[in-house]
């Protein structure tokens, strides 16, 4: 995939992130529950530093549950406060609230031992492009949501949105920069619409996706196409296969490969082959082609 994130822009984000950071309490980082490693910001503990952190896996409705699982699972062995959320929906929008509560509870504790007439905690979401930050915000919030006034200090047009009791969630979210140096992490945020469509490589993040499929998903996929057992050899007789089923032929009988690749793409997307997460909690954390760079 082309990349368009250059070391400058890098470093001027991670400004800005940590700034938006420094006017909140809790942290709460928006992953996506089909590749919760893949979603991750590269240098999201710097990002964060030391304020409570929870980690959100959104999109839970088209992951799998059993994957969904063993990642909240892993989250919660280190420590980390995770939750499972659709945001479309609301649904665990509710546990969302109470977790921030929960961990902010020691900051007010603090506060009133020290004597300071406690505020509201304050909080903010972060995450990378696409991954239902502002979907979750507007489920947070509500459509009568009590709006407090600008405060001096801050953007203006960022505004703190009552979320809970003696909670204020910031209404802007923060953008943070998706791992694509990781040329593994890179097509699976292109698989699942996290990186626009003209920026990478459809042919190269299609094998990938194909072999995922034919591995995690075979019989599903066997099933929507009216696949043979010869079809699934290789992802090249596999993409003839679903080419010519759906009629994507051009003149001569040969398969217009792209539009092939597009449809599979788009059934993915849409959940139409199941609900796959395609990052596994086992696997190598970093990958590399075997390139030196
Ligand atoms: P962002 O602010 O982080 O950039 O993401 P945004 O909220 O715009 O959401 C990106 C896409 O993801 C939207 O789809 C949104 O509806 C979808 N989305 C967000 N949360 C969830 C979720 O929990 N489950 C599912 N299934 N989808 C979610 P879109 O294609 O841009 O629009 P539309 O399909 O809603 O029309």
């Amino acid at each position: 995939p082309v990349v368009h994130w250059f070391p400058g822009h890098m470093a001027k984000a991670t400004r800005m992130i940590k700034d938006y950071v420094k006017k909140v309490d809790v942290v709460i980082e928006l992953l996506d529950a089909r590749i919760p490693r893949s979603s991750a910001n590269p240098v999201i503990t710097e990002v964060v530093g030391q304020k409570p952190h929870i980690i959100v896996l959104n999109k839970v409705d088209l992951a799998d549950a059993k994957a969904t699982k063993a990642w909240t699972e892993f989250f919660t062995a280190q420590g980390i406060t995770v939750l499972a959320i659709d945001s479309k929906t609301g649904k665990g929008k509710k546990q969302l609230v109470k977790a921030v509560e929960r961990l902010s509870k020691p900051i007010i504790d603090k506060w009133t031992a020290k004597g300071i007439r406690s505020r509201s905690v304050r909080t903010i979401i972060l995450g990378i492009p696409n991954v239902g930050k502002s979907t979750l915000i507007n489920s947070l919030a509500g459509a009568a949501a009590t709006r407090t006034a600008d405060k001096p200090g801050h953007t203006r047009g960022q505004q703190w949105v009552k979320i809970g009791k003696n909670l204020e969630l910031l209404d802007t979210p923060g953008v943070l920069w998706p791992k694509l140096e990781d040329q593994r992490a890179a097509a699976r945020l292109a698989m699942t619409g996290a990186i626009s469509d003209d920026v990478y490589d459809l042919e190269a993040v299609m094998k990938q996706l194909l072999m995922q499929l034919t591995e995690q998903a075979r019989d599903v996929l066997m099933a929507r196409y009216k696949l043979k057992e010869e079809h699934l050899v290789s992802t090249d007789t596999l993409l003839d296969a679903i080419g010519r089923k759906r009629g994507c032929l051009v003149s001569g009988g040969v398969v217009d490969l792209d539009k092939a690749r597009r449809i599979i793409l788009n059934d993915y997307r849409s959940a139409k082959l199941g609900l796959l997460t395609l990052d596994a909690v086992d696997e190598e954390p970093y990958y590399t082609d075997g390139e030196d760079k």
